[in-house]
């Protein structure tokens, strides 16, 4: 049985998913967290349908064995591929679309939505079907940034890094040059290139990061359920990965400065 001072459940197939982490701990500090990020199969960007299924649920079923009252699918691709099956999880759930739209439907003024996501999140339009939902008339512009995961999970995220800034400009021209006013960073790796996108963007497109968002309508969810914790201590974050511990904190650092009370341990998932 959960209760409210359970913990909450987040997971992604790498660091990325620490953006709702961060979220997470700065709105509700006294909330423990179970993350998982399985590092050792990043990226599942690039893999079918049936295999983000199958690593998706058993994600689940890790954070399930912690007794978590709330799963966080901090995670674009699982969150947009199977945006319409969500049976691989038992117990309350989100993921990040519906969030992440809500708030770039309430942002954008000129109507006019950039989406960029891994290669299976921008092939499943899981984005641009929601958007339209909500503002039929919107202009949706997706570009899938492959090369982006890779660059944030090897550490190329400083403003300057030349490889980055160049790929950068590669996929983000076409978005910039469609003048869109809002760009949903469709993956929760990419806030960490938040400095490269925004000069490139330019500082009038509001950037939405969609681990952020989910962080925060995760917290709403609890509350209208009542299951906020009334915990008085500050909460614990236990961060597991599939591969090494040591790699992930290496990787992590940006994320983890400003985090306390957190442990990362290696973790198997069969
Ligand atoms: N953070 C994941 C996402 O939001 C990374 C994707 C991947 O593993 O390819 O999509």
């Amino acid at each position: 049985m959960t209760d409210r001072n359970s913990a909450i459940g987040v997971f992604d197939s790498g660091i990325g998913g620490l953006t709702a982490v961060k979220e997470l701990a700065k709105l509700l500090p006294n909330e423990n967290i179970i993350y998982l990020g399985d590092t050792a199969r990043v990226p599942y960007g690039s893999k079918s349908r049936d295999t983000i299924y199958k690593y998706a649920a058993q994600d689940v079923k890790f954070l399930q064995s912690y007794n978590v009252k709330m799963f966080i699918a901090a995670c674009g691709t699982v969150s947009s591929v199977l945006a319409d099956d969500n049976d691989f999880c038992d117990g309350l759930y989100t993921g990040v679309i519906r969030p992440t739209v809500d708030a770039a439907c309430n942002l954008t003024k000129n109507k006019k939505i950039g989406v960029i996501g891994t290669a299976a999140t921008i092939r499943s339009r899981s984005y641009e079907r929601f958007i339209k939902e909500i503002i039929p008339e919107c202009e949706v512009y997706s570009k899938a940034c492959p090369m982006f995961v890779p660059l944030v999970e090897n550490g190329y995220i400083e403003k300057g890094c030349i490889p980055t800034e160049e790929i950068a400009r590669e996929y983000l021209m076409p978005l910039k040059e469609a003048g869109v006013d809002t760009l949903i960073l469709g993956c929760t790796h990419y806030p960490l290139l938040c400095d490269i996108i925004s000069g490139i963007m330019g500082e009038g497109v509001a950037l939405i990061s969609s681990g952020g968002e989910a962080g925060k309508f995760a917290m709403k969810v609890l509350k209208e359920k009542k299951l906020l914790s009334d915990r008085k201590d500050k909460g614990r974050i236990e961060l597991y990965c599939t591969d090494s511990a040591e790699l992930f904190e290496e990787n992590a650092q940006h994320f983890l400065n400003g985090l306390d009370n957190v442990t990362i341990r290696s973790c198997s998932l069969d």
